[in-house]
């Protein structure tokens, strides 16, 4: 029986807000390192999109911070194939090893479940996802857009026989984000970059 921790665990995990993306961000540095965790091949998947719907999720503490997060992204898993991409996860050091990761993962995989998705991928450590039921085996036939090591490229099938024979190459299909009008730009006062790459 699958079960949501949304709102059930302490500190409580939430849907990611605007007001959480600033915190969210530095929580991320911390965790990976600003330039390793952006130049990683998994980035490729997501940067320039938004997550899936209802799949960004925050966990904050008692003054508020934002102290974990995770979110999920709308890829394709070979042609016409499609599943999530989830990640990056990471908990604050402070509060870790309290099961807010796992809490974090089970209300993921959870919510995902539930909203009709068959399949999540992921690029990281093994041990700690395999208790979740994510294995390399569901990836052998797929590749990511860069350099990745394939005993780190896990799958998970929330429908049985979601990933079966899934093969090729691993594309970002999410909604892109979107950018300010020119009319934005001139209003915050931010028409540099635009100056420099015109
Ligand atoms: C990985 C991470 C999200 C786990 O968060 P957490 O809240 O401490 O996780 P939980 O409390 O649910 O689980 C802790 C357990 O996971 C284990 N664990 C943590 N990181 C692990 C790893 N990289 N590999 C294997 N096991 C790991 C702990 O040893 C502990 O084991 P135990 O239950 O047998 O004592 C957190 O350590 C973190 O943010 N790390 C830095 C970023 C990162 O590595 N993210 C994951 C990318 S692969």
């Amino acid at each position: 029986m699958c079960t949501s921790s949304l709102a059930r665990t302490t500190p409580a995990i939430s849907l990611e807000s605007a007001a959480d993306v600033a915190q969210r961000e530095a929580l991320l540095d911390l965790a990976f390192g600003r330039a390793a965790r952006l130049a990683k091949t998994s980035e490729r998947l997501r940067e320039g999109r938004k997550p899936a719907e209802g799949l960004a999720f925050a966990s904050h503490g008692p003054d508020g911070r934002v102290v974990a997060t995770l979110r999920l992204w709308h890829v394709t898993a070979g042609p016409g194939r499609p599943a999530l991409l989830l990640g990056p996860l990471a908990v604050h050091p402070w509060f870790r090893d309290r099961g807010l990761g796992g809490a974090l993962m089970n209300t993921a995989i959870c919510e995902a479940t539930r909203l009709g998705h068959g399949a999540i991928l992921l690029v990281g450590d093994a041990p700690y996802y395999a208790r979740f039921g994510f294995a390399p085996a569901l990836t052998e036939g797929l590749w990511l857009p860069g350099a990745f090591d394939r005993s780190r490229f896990l799958g998970l099938e929330l429908v049985p026989g979601a990933l079966a024979g899934a093969r090729g190459l691993v594309s970002p299909t999410g909604a892109p984000v979107e950018l300010p009008s020119l009319g934005e730009l001139v209003a915050q006062g931010g028409t540099g970059e635009l100056r420099r790459t015109a």
